[in-house]
């Protein structure tokens, strides 16, 4: 009767909504558990008063290692089962990049795991810094280069072929080495080492950034420069030594092309929990960063909540990026406030 159709539509009403989760700052801190966070995901797993699953996916800015290992660490923190199906982390749109360019330099990360994360996406041809310092010592003068480093490169000539693209994956851990060989690229003719461009636009290779922020609260006082201030570096650089600006693409939130992905991974992820490939009509962000994770939401149309377990320090809520749908002590309190509106 009266109460079955209430659940009915309570029901669809679940199915018709969807989370999109910031990962640093709203459900871990690095390494560490926020306790609200695996409260949260109890309740989308199935833990609420429906018994039903309430499609949710993660969105971070966060890079440098294969999606596999991100989310088996973020799942044995937060106790909670989660899929590569419904992960995006700065880098992964760049997949689709694999089919346009054959031979690549893959810049940033921690040893060489950027490398692997790229032939994960299907990149043929992977070049990494090292490779080239381990071809040419002499790129990178002041650089001190391990046997260890050595040993596990893959030199080749690079005065002989031509790399395609820079793909700056993650944070770089030598500016001085990886800036000196992403300008040589740059000024190069289409990506050979050794030569000049005679035409400083044409002949010059594309380059790619995985995400934009400018900085990354740490355990440090004040946060550290990120790969958007790398980038800033390499434009004015660029534009010192050659004149010209220079262009670029840069993927993660807040820039559309990621948001665009995340509506194609939640309409694929509803399939997979729910049997539907759709794309639920009423979508929450739930960030801590009003300049990437909530002025991107807003820009998408979607509701977004601000956490205060992260960046966010302000008062009632941001005065740039306002939240459009509250701001939140945690993020169990928001979900909490998102489905009592739905349902
Ligand atoms: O700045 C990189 C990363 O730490 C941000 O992660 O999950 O807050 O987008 P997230
Ligand atoms: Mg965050």
């Amino acid at each position: 009767g009266q109460v079955q159709d209430m659940s009915k539509q309570k029901v669809s009403a679940a199915k018709d909504m969807a989370f999109v989760f910031d990962i640093d700052g709203v459900l871990v801190h690095g390494d560490r558990l926020i306790p609200e966070g695996q409260r949260t995901l109890e309740i989308l797993n199935g833990d609420n008063e429906l018994g039903i699953k309430i499609p949710h996916i993660f969105l971070t800015n966060g890079s440098g290692k294969p999606e596999e290992a991100r989310v088996a660490q973020l799942s044995k923190i937060l106790h909670q089962p989660i899929s590569t199906e419904q992960f995006i982390q700065s880098h992964t749109p760049m997949s689709a990049l694999a089919e346009y360019y054959e031979r690549v330099l893959v810049v940033g990360g921690e040893g060489y795991r950027c490398r692997e994360v790229a032939e994960k996406y299907g990149f043929k041809d992977i070049v990494v810094p090292n490779d080239i310092v381990a071809w040419d010592p002499t790129i990178a003068p002041y650089r001190v280069f391990t046997d260890e480093e050595r040993a596990t490169s893959n030199p080749r000539d690079f005065s002989k072929i031509n790399i395609d693209a820079i793909m700056v994956f993650s944070d770089s851990r030598d500016y001085a080495t990886d800036m000196q060989i992403i300008m040589d690229l740059l000024q190069s003719e289409n990506g050979r080492l050794h030569t000049r461009a005679k035409d400083p636009i044409s002949q010059r290779i594309p380059i790619y950034f995985s995400q934009g922020d400018l900085l990354c609260p740490t355990e440090h006082p004040y946060p550290r420069m990120s790969q958007g201030t790398f980038r800033i570096g390499l434009e004015a650089m660029y534009k010192a030594l050659t004149g010209e600006d220079l262009e670029r693409v840069v993927y993660g939130k807040p820039e559309l092309a990621t948001y665009k992905y995340a509506d194609e991974v939640i309409a694929s992820w509803m399939e997979t929990i729910h049997n539907e490939e759709k794309l639920p009509k009423n979508i929450y962000m739930i960030g801590d960063n009003p300049a990437s994770d909530i002025i991107g939401g807003n820009m998408y149309g979607w509701n977004t909540c601000l956490v205060r377990t992260g960046v966010f320090q302000g008062g009632d809520n941001d005065e740039n990026n306002p939240a459009n749908f509250g701001v939140f002590p945690n993020v169990l309190e928001a979900i909490k406030t998102a489905i009592k509106k739905e349902l």
